[in-house]
């Protein structure tokens, strides 16, 4: 392959995929967060928080949480029993992304303040293609566990 014909393929690449993420409409994700919350944490260093995103449209992928009351939130799933940060989780079509104990989950370092029970932690959520989405986090017992 010459140099010319590498270059055409690469557009004709970039190309396609701009037309791919470029929706109609008709395909948009339909997201919804369900039974968000965080452990009371031990320390203010590092908190965890947990919640179910429900999607009854096209598939999207959770790309980054922020919040103002701390000073990095990353997204973390588990393998074996060790945690790896990574950069995205999908959320399938007509499915959902789980963020539970010993699964996917956020992590939450550097807090402002000690959260304690009843508090509201605030984030939002950011996706690869739906509009972001505020999600109040609600400050549980240590070992509280949703039903399911
Ligand atoms: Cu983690």
């Amino acid at each position: 392959m010459n140099r010319r014909t590498t270059l055409t393929a690469a557009f004709a690449l970039t190309a396609g995929l701009a037309l791919a993420g470029c929706d109609t409409g008709e395909a948009a994700p339909q997201l919804k967060v369900d039974g968000a919350y965080m452990p009371q944490p031990v320390t203010q260093d590092m908190a965890g928080g947990f919640l179910t995103i429900k999607n009854s449209g096209a598939a999207d992928k959770l790309t980054s949480v922020t919040t103002n009351l701390a000073k990095d939130v990353t997204i973390h799933k588990t393998v074996g029993n060790k945690m790896e940060q990574v950069t995205s989780l999908p959320i399938p079509a007509g499915g959902e992304l789980r963020l539970e104990r010993g699964g996917n989950h956020l992590m939450i370092m550097g807090l402002k303040d000690k959260p304690a029970k009843g508090d509201i932690i605030g984030i939002q959520l950011h996706f690869a293609h739906a509009e972001p989405v505020n999600v109040n986090l609600p400050v549980k017992a240590i070992n509280y566990e949703p039903k399911k």
